[in-house]
């Protein structure tokens, strides 16, 4: 990348420390995906010959798995209902779910996210990093007023200097949500390690975690930009 001047401009993440994979890998409330089945998409979703569509319809398919697995612990209410047969106990989810999709990479997740739990609601949160910086800037906020929820999962695929999750977790918190999750689809060890400090009581559930930061905060090996891979925006 050259400028106008004919000299690189500066690059945000060079000579910035970043913790290994290894020194981050067992961190209290982070659950790394072991599961086959996500290996094997993960693989079809790096590819850079995957297109937008397929692209898109594996973000959504990891959304659904992982939202199978970041939800292993939620509170369920006993409920008496009526088979054909006779009454019998049975259980429901507790309180409300919601789910908020940071735009516009996070759509995918929260459809995926919605094949599992139909009910859930959903809290679209705008937060765009400013290549330059790396600073996340709000731009859009459709939050309700009322509360009414066991849980909420902020999902985002990318989690590079942490600098959006950091902030969407910020804000939810003021909402007054009393239990926040994360859940992402890949994680540099440098956000991760970021998250896990700032927000000590939140779990984190993610699909991998990579290698690095590059110089331009971009997350290797990665997939690239997830929100111009979803939505064909190159
Ligand atoms: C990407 C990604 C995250 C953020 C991660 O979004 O979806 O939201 O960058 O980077 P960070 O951890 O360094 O904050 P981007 O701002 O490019 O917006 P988009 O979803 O509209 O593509
Ligand atoms: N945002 C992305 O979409 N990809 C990265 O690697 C980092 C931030």
């Amino acid at each position: 990348m050259i400028n106008t001047q004919g000299r690189q401009p500066d690059l945000p993440m060079r000579g910035v420390p970043q913790p290994t994979r290894d020194e981050v890998l067992n961190l209290p409330r982070v659950h790394i995906s072991r599961h086959p089945v996500m290996a094997h998409k993960m693989t079809r979703l790096r590819d850079k010959a995957t297109p937008p569509p397929e692209f898109y319809q594996l973000v959504k398919e990891i959304g659904a798995l992982l939202a199978y697995e970041a939800t292993e612990s939620l509170a369920l209410e006993e409920r008496l209902i009526e088979t054909p047969l006779q009454s019998t106990r049975g259980c429901r989810l507790a309180g409300g779910i919601g789910v908020t999709p940071i735009l516009r990479a996070g759509l995918g997740l929260a459809d995926g996210f919605r094949e599992v739990i139909p009910d859930v609601q959903v809290w679209h949160l705008g937060l765009r990093r400013d290549e330059r910086t790396l600073q996340a800037l709000e731009y859009y906020n459709q939050l309700p007023h009322r509360v009414e929820l066991q849980v909420c999962y902020a999902v985002d695929p990318m989690l590079a200097t942490g600098g959006s999750a950091i902030d969407a977790i910020n804000i939810l918190k003021k909402r007054g949500v009393p239990r926040l999750c994360y859940v992402g689809i890949i994680a540099a060890p440098y956000g991760l390690h970021k998250l896990t400090q700032t927000h000590p009581d939140v779990d984190i559930y993610i699909a991998t975690l990579d290698d690095a930061l590059n110089d331009y905060g971009y997350i290797v090996p990665g997939l690239g930009d997830a929100g111009d891979r979803q939505f064909g925006t190159f």
